[in-house]
């Protein structure tokens, strides 16, 4: 059996390697010639820990490969993965421009029987779409399928999450797609949810918005405890004992950023309210998440009083630790907020230094980046912590406030222990705690 991935970003990169690791015979294309080169030179455009191993691995072994010619690897493929970006539109709903072209090409390249399985994000009943075009623009009887195999990746973790998922949902309505389809996923037999497609795709979507609920909610209290003498840290361990709540996805910080919940709960709700159904639940979470901002500006503002011609040191620039991707991370609206202000800002990330320096170039008079925490710490009068690098919680923070020029951490992502950093002489602010 043949593979082909169209679309090699962020899923469909780790998918196509995943699968060739997985003993199939895959070919990944893009319209991006650059991604392409890269990837068949063994080098990946994202980092993502562990996959140049496995890229240059299977390179080698000849079972997989990279191809910027979408009609040959339609032809030449047996099933097709659509791994395409579904970005967001203004009105919240998701773009999907690009999986209607390539259901346009797979229809105009149907040489043989072919499955076409979505894998992007999308919005519940786009498989009938795909279904549709397909039929509408095909030039010969010949038959095909269309399936639903939503992506549940972590970044990050991507690799590892590959392979050893914790379910592989098919949506498929044939038996001959379902066959197929289990096939590709047998090491994981154990593991797989047949539904029909609808369902599966709604379970992606029902998925990430119910972790943003999670994340929003423990933010709720988190203000909730600030206001009383509860700490939030306690309150999400108490409530995680629950084995209905469950311990994780409930640190309470700066709030969820990344390609995946912001733009999901938007576009859920944009379907759900295009059936006619009231969304306000997830309209708040998304609220809330929104507000994490301005609640931290408070609080460096509690701290420093006037921010203009303060220096702060900003630690954490992607949207979580082990990436390096920028997109709607807390990070880049805390910087245009204290820009605003007139601060001077020294930056540090362990890997998303380059990406930030597209957003907010080098030459910007209020910005310098830093090569260490250390140096971003230097004469500054306060240090923010945006996201939690391990590399932070090693930090020798003696060190850090030798170097500092007022000894003031604004922890947005609760690293710290209060009680440790204070007695180091730290003035100390956190999320939801004291
Ligand atoms: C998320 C899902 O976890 C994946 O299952 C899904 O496949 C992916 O979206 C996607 O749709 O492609 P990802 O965006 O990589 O994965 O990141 P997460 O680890 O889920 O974290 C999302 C955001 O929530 C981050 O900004 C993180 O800092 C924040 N978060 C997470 C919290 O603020 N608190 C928590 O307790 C957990």
């Amino acid at each position: 059996m043949k593979i082909g991935i169209i679309g090699t970003g962020y899923v469909g990169l780790v998918t196509a390697v995943g699968l060739s690791e997985l003993g199939h015979e895959v070919t990944g294309t893009d319209i991006v010639e650059e991604k392409i080169d890269m990837a068949s030179r063994g080098i990946t455009h994202i980092y993502e820990p562990g996959l140049d191993q496995m890229l240059k691995k299977n390179l080698k072994q000849g079972n997989l490969s990279f191809s910027s010619n979408l009609n040959k690897t339609i032809l030449s493929s047996d099933v097709l993965f659509v791994c395409v970006g579904t970005p967001q539109r203004e009105d919240g709903s998701a773009d999907m421009s690009f999986v209607e072209e390539v259901s346009r090409k797979v229809a105009e390249n149907l040489n043989a029987y072919k499955l076409v399985v979505e894998k992007s994000t999308v919005p519940v009943k786009t498989s009938m779409w795909i279904k549709r075009t397909i039929s509408l623009y095909k030039k010969s009887e010949i038959d095909f399928d269309v399936a639903s195999n939503p992506e549940f990746l972590r970044e990050g973790s991507a690799v590892s999450d590959f392979l050893n998922p914790d379910r592989i949902i098919l949506g498929a309505e044939t038996d001959k797609a379902k066959d197929i389809l289990k096939k590709i996923y047998e090491k994981f037999k154990d593991r797989i949810l047949i539904t029909n497609i609808d369902t599966a795709e709604l379970i992606k979507h029902a998925s990430n918005s119910f972790l943003a609920l999670k994340i929003s909610y423990i933010n709720l209290m988190s203000e909730m405890c600030e206001k009383t003498e509860a700490d939030v840290e306690q309150v999400a361990k108490g409530m995680g004992f629950d084995p209905r709540i469950g311990p994780l996805f409930l640190r309470a910080g700066l709030g969820y950023g990344g390609s995946c919940f912001p733009k999901d709960i938007r576009a859920l709700t944009k379907i759900g309210e295009d059936l006619g159904i009231n969304m306000n639940l997830l309209k708040e979470a998304d609220r809330i998440n929104l507000e994490r901002i301005s609640v931290y500006v408070e609080k460096i503002k509690k701290a420093l009083w006037i921010l203009k011609d303060k220096k702060i040191a900003v630690l954490g620039l992607s949207f979580k630790p082990e990436t390096d991707d920028i997109r709607e991370a807390p990070s880049v609206k805390v910087i245009q907020e204290l820009i605003k202000e007139g601060s001077f800002l020294r930056l540090y990330d362990p890997k998303a230094m380059e990406n930030m320096k597209e957003v907010f170039p080098e030459e910007q008079p209020q910005l310098l980046y830093a090569k260490s925490s250390y140096e971003a710490a230097k004469d500054a009068n306060a240090l923010l912590f945006i996201t939690e690098w391990d590399e932070f919680k090693k930090l020798d923070l003696r060190k850090v406030k030798e170097v500092m020029a007022n000894p003031i951490i604004i922890d947005g992502r609760n690293i710290f222990e209060p009680v440790t950093v204070r007695e180091l002489g730290f003035e100390y602010y956190s999320i939801g705690r004291k």
